[in-house]
């Protein structure tokens, strides 16, 4: 590799020179993307042996309970450190006010306690908000076209206790309720779950790359054209985005989101550098939808995309980041050694 020849001292900084080879880039690369940066979002299904396609999401799926313990363990023999689970809830159990979220029986439950009799050591995340749950589709309960805060919390509080006491290791509100992270963090307190971490979805936008995600879970439907603008963030803002970071801390959160990801990244930036708190960042369905869409036709190059998409979080400041790619970036990774 050699420079061009130029006549004069000009330009004395060329700032290619260090670009020349592969092995300089390496040493000047001042972010990285590891398998320890992935949380891997699933969903699931009741049944047995069986998986189904979501449509809006190519390659993904979802999974029975034994067949996400098995994928599961393919993640954590990748290294990835964490799932996240989200629920395809049978119509017949939703009603107004979500009560299946409680029941410490319901298929995110038995999902958690079969993933942790298997692999004790790979980290579970679950969501907390009622959407699975609700006939309305919303994340809290609505009444007359309203989302009634406090008594969601109530709600919120009794489905994260059901799931830590199931066995997660993360509990993550994404619901967008005020006032919930302090809720959940005294009864998880309360119920001796101290070390049970929460993760809240802090900045959480109303935003259309939502729409595949409520595909997979069948409440796009029953949402009928609404959307949950009263609760979550106008795109619009960003220093109402602290605010709500600032909120979430002060209440005892052990780490921030912001969702969704790579629109946002500005928000990831200013959360971290202000308050300097484990932040991480969720590369939505509609992002992994719009991306694997040029994969499939053939404009992006797979591999590449992959692993650019979720570096730009990385240099964004986000320490973790949920994506539907994590185990294709696991092996894209464990590849390039
Ligand atoms: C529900 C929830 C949503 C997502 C995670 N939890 C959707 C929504 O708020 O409507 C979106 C994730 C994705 O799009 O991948 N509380």
């Amino acid at each position: 590799m050699t420079t061009e020849t130029v006549f004069g001292p000009f330009p004395r900084t060329r700032m290619r020179r260090n670009r020349q080879t592969d092995w300089s880039r390496r040493l000047v690369r001042e972010n990285t993307l590891t398998v320890d940066d992935l949380i891997w979002p699933v969903f699931i299904i009741d049944g047995e042996d069986r998986t189904e396609p979501v449509p809006s999401m190519p390659g993904v799926v979802r999974y029975t309970i034994d067949r996400l313990v098995a994928a599961a363990g393919e993640a954590r023999a990748l290294g990835i450190p964490c799932i996240a689970l989200f629920p395809k809830t049978d119509a017949s159990v939703k009603d107004t006010v979500g009560t299946e979220a409680a029941n410490p029986d319901n298929l995110v439950c038995r999902a958690v306690r079969a993933l942790k009799a298997a692999h004790p050591d790979l980290g579970v995340l679950c969501d907390v908000a009622l959407d699975p749950y609700t006939d309305t589709g919303h994340d809290g309960i609505c009444r007359d076209g309203i989302i009634i805060n406090d008594e969601s919390v109530e709600a919120l509080i009794r489905q994260s206790v059901s799931q830590a006491k199931a066995g997660c290791d993360i509990v993550a509100p994404s619901d967008m309720m005020d006032g919930r992270i302090g809720q959940i963090r005294d009864a998880l307190d309360a119920e001796g779950l101290q070390h049970v971490q929460v993760v809240s979805y802090a900045a959480k936008y109303a935003s259309c790359f939502y729409g595949p995600f409520r595909d997979a879970l069948g409440t796009g439907a029953s949402l009928k054209g609404g959307d949950k603008k009263t609760y979550q963030m106008d795109p619009a803002n960003s220093d109402e985005a602290l605010r709500e970071v600032a909120i979430d801390l002060e209440e005892g959160a052990d780490v921030v989101m912001v969702k969704p990801g790579m629109p946002y990244l500005d928000i990831i930036r200013r959360v971290k550098d202000q308050f300097g708190v484990p932040t991480f960042a969720y590369q939505v369905s509609g992002e992994y939808s719009m991306l694997k869409a040029s994969i499939n036709n053939g404009w992006f190059d797979h591999d590449r995309t992959v692993l650019e998409s979720l570096m730009c979080f990385k240099r964004a400041g986000a320490d973790a980041i949920l994506t539907y790619f994590a185990v294709d970036a696991a092996r894209l990774l464990a590849a390039r050694g």
